[in-house]
């Protein structure tokens, strides 16, 4: 099995960097952040709590989440713009940091790279708790205003009302999501000791694509 891990926080690129590579490699390609969305919206969807870790547990172990390149079905229903509305993105970081949710998701991660035999899959937890065996290990950061100026972009063109505050209203919320991420207790964002750290700040996309594809 060959497995491509590519962590790090919001904005970093990791999802452009994780589809360009599996691309180029002929791996399918796995947006573990996604998952966790999905568990979100449907815990919105049914009027729960992301709060209450019960009903949120137990939503994410009956959930039928299909992700492909195009569109994310959360119980035969299309999320795919859904999933990264500012509520959401507000929601996220506390069902991210329910442990029986991390179970379940890091069980079904595993699942699907076994049945392919590997792939690329980018989260925030996939070198040090997901494949802590993988093949490469890619952690991508990036400045933080940098990053709020990516994620502002992504929202308007996915159709989303640019959020009343603005870039720095975005970056507020990055930064207040990176904290949680990286201070739970249960696989937090945090760059495992044979991970290559690159900084995407001033490089560009391809730069980005070309250094990993050395590394390969
Ligand atoms: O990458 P993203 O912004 O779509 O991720 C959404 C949230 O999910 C983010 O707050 C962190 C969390 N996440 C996680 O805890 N573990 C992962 N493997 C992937 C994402």
């Amino acid at each position: 099995m060959r497995v491509i891990a590519i962590d790090g926080p919001a904005g970093s690129g990791k999802t452009s960097v994780a589809q360009e590579l599996a691309a180029r490699l002929g791996l399918e390609c796995l947006d573990t952040g996604a998952m966790y969305r999905a568990v979100t919206f449907a815990v919105l969807r049914a009027g729960g709590d992301p709060a209450d870790s019960g009903f949120t547990a137990a939503v994410a172990r009956t959930i039928d989440v299909r992700i492909d390149d195009e569109r994310v079905l959360v119980d035969g229903v299309d999320a795919t713009v859904e999933i990264r509305s500012l509520t959401v993105d507000r929601a996220v970081s506390a069902v991210a940091a329910n442990a029986e949710v991390r179970a379940e998701l890091v069980a079904r991660q595993r699942e699907w790279a076994n049945r392919r035999d590997g792939g690329v899959v980018e989260g925030r937890d996939i070198g040090t708790v997901v494949f802590p065996q993988a093949d490469l290990k890619i952690y991508l950061n990036a400045d933080s205003s940098v990053r709020a100026r990516r994620r502002a972009r992504q929202s308007g063109a996915l159709g989303h009302t640019a959020d009343a505050g603005g870039v720095e209203s975005v970056a507020a919320d990055l930064t207040r999501r990176d904290t949680i991420d990286s201070t739970r207790s249960t696989g937090p964002l945090s760059v495992a000791s044979d991970a290559v750290v690159i900084d995407t700040t001033d490089k560009t996309f391809d730069e980005t694509i070309e250094q990993i594809m050395g590394l390969m």
